[in-house]
């Protein structure tokens, strides 16, 4: 392929995913680490797809399958995996109404509404604890899928069984009482725990300034059969054993990447017990991508704790150039909000054995607040 037309895809692409009013720290990245971006990611393998989508053909798929097809392969010019469109959806009726039991994102619309309500400091338009232990608490559900050895992922089961109380799974206990109460009172409106948990990060994620509107798909099966442990990363692994350990879920180096980008809203309680409370970055109530920039400047700045996988991630082959390239000095953070919000969908679904049948309830999460 000439670059001529991949430049006209990129731009194209750029020109659709990104409405004009974009405020310049959503706006397009200079072209040419665009570019860089997209280079590097070629020197990866493939992106892998999931569960049933990896046999059903094309003329198989539902609208959702194609999406979460597309999201998988990313396949930026005709799915993006973050929302920009805005719509908001209107319940038709009451909660336990039947116009709104017949609605499969209606009961999800006040789950959201009500956690975002929860999660959000008011004073300050930041993002709170439970917001950022909602996202881990999801990764930790999904975790326990591995493509060679099975588990069920995405279901609940950190909480249904009680894998919550395990080591890996420490710090999580507000989150915990806090889902649990949600799931008693939506669980006869049809909110389930394997949904519940991966909405709650959703609503978390966008609720923090600068966060994306990751698309949003539920319907999973729920167990209340515990995963296995020990498949989850520790702060102090070598880059190596967290590439590996990931690789097993089907996450690339930049998936990885993207993806612990998260820790630009979080603050650490086990690592060091003698700075508990310290964030990973400096502006841990926002979702910037100044966690990238401080995980590899020479110090650490005032009041930030860097983990050692943080920094073993950046020292890796390969890996510094996936750091600066979200980073973007230019402050901007497209790539990395489209690279963490695909990542975060492959994360939600894992272990998930039927995606083509899933529907989408994106217009029920709240919109992006990019006032930061
Ligand atoms: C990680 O390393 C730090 C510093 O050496 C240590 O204090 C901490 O206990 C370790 N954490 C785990 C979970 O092993
Ligand atoms: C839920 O479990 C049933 C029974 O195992 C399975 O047939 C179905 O595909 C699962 N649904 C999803 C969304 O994975």
């Amino acid at each position: 392929m000439s670059l001529k037309p991949l430049f006209i895809t990129l731009l194209t692409t750029l020109t659709l995913l990104i409405p004009p009013s974009t405020p310049y720290t959503h706006g397009p990245r200079p072209f040419s680490s665009l570019q860089n971006l997209d280079n590097l990611l070629k020197r990866q393998s493939s992106p892998e797809l999931l569960a049933d989508l990896k046999t059903l053909s094309d003329s198989q798929l539902t609208t959702v399958g194609k999406i979460i097809k597309d999201i998988l392969l990313l396949d930026r010019t005709t799915n993006s995996p973050q929302d920009f469109a805005g719509v908001r959806y209107s319940a038709p009726g009451a909660l336990g109404s039947t116009a709104c039991s017949q609605s499969t994102c209606c009961v999800w619309k006040y789950v959201a509404d009500e956690i975002y309500s929860t999660f959000r400091n008011t004073e300050t338009g930041t993002c709170n604890n439970l917001a950022r232990q909602a996202v881990r608490l999801a990764f930790h559900d999904s975790g326990t899928w591995s493509k060679t050895l099975g588990g069920s992922g995405a279901d609940g089961s950190i909480i249904l069984a009680g894998e919550w109380t395990r080591g890996e799974n420490r710090g999580m206990d507000d989150i915990v009482a806090r889902i649990q109460t949600w799931y008693d009172k939506y669980k006869p409106y049809g909110a389930r725990m394997g949904d519940l948990i991966q909405v709650a990060a959703t609503v978390g994620t966008v609720t923090c300034p600068l966060g994306p509107r990751i698309r949003l798909f539920v319907g999973r099966n729920s167990s209340s059969t515990a995963g296995a442990a020990g498949r989850l990363p520790d702060v102090n692994d070598s880059a190596e054993s967290i590439l590996g350990l990931m690789a097993d879920k089907t996450f690339r180096m930049s998936d990885v990447i993207a993806l612990i980008g998260a820790h630009t809203v979080s603050r650490q309680r086990f690592v060091d017990p003698d700075r508990i409370g310290d964030s990973q970055d400096s502006t841990p109530g926002v979702w910037d991508v100044r966690f990238f920039k401080e995980t590899v400047q020479e110090s650490a700045p005032e009041g930030v704790l860097r983990f050692a996988s943080d920094k073993n991630l950046a020292a890796v082959s390969g890996g510094k150039a996936f750091f600066d390239s979200f980073a973007d000095s230019a402050g901007n953070q497209f790539n990395w909000a489209t690279a963490y919000s695909a990542a975060f969908i492959r994360l939600s679904l894992l272990g998930v054995k039927n995606l083509n049948n899933l529907k989408e309830c994106t217009s029920v999460l709240p919109l992006r607040d990019l006032t930061a």
